[in-house]
């Protein structure tokens, strides 16, 4: 059975919240903390070594039972059972959904067309042990006999940021592999990673769910050139694997089948770094640790699927979502991770949320009358605040954030994480509470500004305050943890794209620009230039002058 449909705009709850926003909008969370002395507890969330705290939103008891009252008008509850049941739910692709799959269970059961591929999983995994088991310990060589120090990751989108997003997460696990990436088409990319490399010693990992991906394909040929310049066509066998669903196209590459990994057409790019796509970060940090990074997400996973709604932290957090982006007319939020191994979480997020949710036709093919997809964006804390922060507390735009912190540093250096943490709740109590009229005076009067300077000075130094953050504050950042907070933000792009009643596991909205870039290479190349828009064609022909 087909995923319920319904236009969201329809249901009792988001007229009831129509309501409840015009009623609330101008109330300040700062009075709400006053008036309700449960406020911080009751919009807490604890869970395992995480804890949520989103009483600084603009909601109260009201806004969360009638956003609660839209799951069950959307029939979310059903929509989880199709999604973790392996029902087609990426319909207009014809496949299940099925990355949280990738971290079930050994135990587990996953039908998908009479298989239970849980087992095939296993049996994936059991190959990405021995491969970088082999790799790490030195008993895997190159083609001279000397042991890997490098690995490159070739591929992009899914196929580069979750891998690179997470290697550079667990950095602290890593062992004596340096692990680089290359994912973009220009060359000066490519010739940068390599140029510090040994062709003897490094190892290079295809990575590519469909192996038609431009991009791949050139770097993969270009560092293949580059290592037959020191090596023999033989020696590829030693030197190179791929992860694809499209093994005859590898076979071509001379890779050989044993360092050839599967891929199944059930895990969306985006969503696929618990598959072998994830074989360099299992080679970063070794097996062990990647393991642990999926048990992490199939806890979250457990989470998400029976925890009561009003409980479930991927569900209230993608509620919260909802109301600023859909009642609010909220267009973005950030993600604000105070450590800076999560340093390239925005830019994973972004793949995963925008090309995930950002679609503008519903389930039944209608263009849809209210938004979908936020834009997300972030960096880490503190940097973050000596660059856009100003936006966030005066600026004209409400812009709802998620701050994401750990009670434990790695190396344990006590006063410069209590220096970050402190800036970390300081931040979201000073976007909460903003400054008032009344103490900018105080401060400028104690100051002994006459009242003429007060005056002149005032409206500057007021902060209105009543900007939302979420605040995720987790143990300490380990593979089990990350791949929980992984876990959450999948889901909650799940929730929200049900709620909004598009598809959120297609993406064909990027193909149309590969397409044209393959006629403008044509353009480029050959010594005409076919019919383009007047700007294009002056362009090229300025591009080839
Ligand atoms: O950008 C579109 C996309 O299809 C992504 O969804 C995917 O992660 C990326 O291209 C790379 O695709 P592939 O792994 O097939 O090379």
């Amino acid at each position: 059975m087909p995923l319920y449909n319904i236009n969201p705009t329809t249901t009792q709850a988001w007229k009831k919240l129509s309501e409840r926003y015009n009623q609330t909008k101008d109330s300040h969370m700062k009075a709400q903390f006053s008036n309700d002395a449960n406020r911080a507890s009751d919009f807490t969330i604890q869970w395992k070594d995480f804890l949520v705290d989103y009483s600084k939103n603009r909601i109260d008891r009201k806004t969360m039972q009638l956003l609660l009252q839209l799951t069950k008008e959307v029939n979310l509850k059903d929509a989880i059972g199709k999604y973790f049941g392996a029902e087609a739910i990426n319909q207009t692709e014809g496949r299940a959904v099925l990355h949280t799959a990738l971290r079930a269970k050994y135990s587990d059961t996953v039908m998908v067309n009479g298989v239970n591929v849980v087992d095939e999983v296993y049996e994936v995994k059991r190959r990405i042990k021995e491969f970088t088991d082999s790799v790490i310990s030195g008993e895997c060589k190159g083609y001279s006999g000397k042991s890997f120090t490098d690995v490159v990751n070739i591929g992009i989108g899914g196929s580069d940021l979750g891998p690179a997003m997470v290697t550079e997460a667990l950095k602290y696990y890593k062992n004596h592999l340096n692990v680089h990436f290359v994912s973009n088409v220009d060359g000066d990319h490519v010739q940068e990673v390599l140029r510090d490399l040994n062709p003897e010693t490094t190892l290079f990992v295809i990575v590519s769910k469909t192996f038609t991906t431009q991009e791949t394909l050139s770097n993969a040929t270009t560092i293949k050139e580059w290592f037959l310049k020191s090596a023999t066509e033989k020696d590829v066998a030693r030197h190179f694997a791929a992860v694809s669903t499209n093994v005859a196209k590898i076979s071509e590459f001379g890779i050989l089948p044993a360092n050839v990994f599967p891929m199944w057409d059930w895990i969306g790019g985006r969503f696929s770094l618990w598959s072998a796509v994830g074989i360099s970060i299992a080679l970063a940090v070794g097996f062990e640790n990647f393991d642990a990074l999926l048990g992490g997400a199939n806890k979250m996973d457990e989470h998400f699927k029976n925890e009561d709604f009003d409980n479930n932290i991927p569900v209230v957090l993608a509620l919260l979502s909802i109301w600023y982006n859909n009642f609010y007319g909220v267009e973005t939020e950030a993600v604000i991770p105070y450590t800076q191994y999560l340093s390239r979480f925005s830019a994973y997020l972004q793949q995963g949320i925008m090309e995930s949710n950002g679609k503008s036709v519903d389930r039944d093919g209608n263009r849809i009358n209210y938004q979908s997809g936020s834009i997300v964006w972030g960096e880490p804390g503190t940097n973050a605040q000596h660059a856009f922060f100003q936006l966030m507390h005066q600026g004209t735009k409400l812009i709802p954030a998620s701050f994401i912190g750990f009670k434990k540093s790695l190396f344990g250096n006590t006063d410069h994480h209590n220096k970050l943490m402190a800036n970390f709740f300081a931040q979201t109590e000073a976007l909460m509470n903003g400054k008032a009229t009344q103490e900018v005076r105080n401060e400028l009067e104690e100051n002994n500004l006459s009242e003429v300077e007060i005056q002149s000075l005032l409206p500057f130094k007021v902060f209105e305050g009543n900007n939302p953050t979420n605040i995720i504050l987790i143990d300490k950042l380990t593979p089990s943890s990350l791949g929980a907070l992984i876990s959450l933000f999948e889901h909650k792009i799940f929730v929200e794209g049900i709620i909004w009643n598009i598809f959120s596991y297609d993406q064909w909205g990027v193909e149309l620009g590969k397409k044209l870039a393959e006629q403008t290479l044509k353009d480029i190349e050959g010594s005409e230039i076919e019919q383009h828009d007047a700007s294009t064609t002056q362009l090229l022909e300025y591009f080839k002058d």
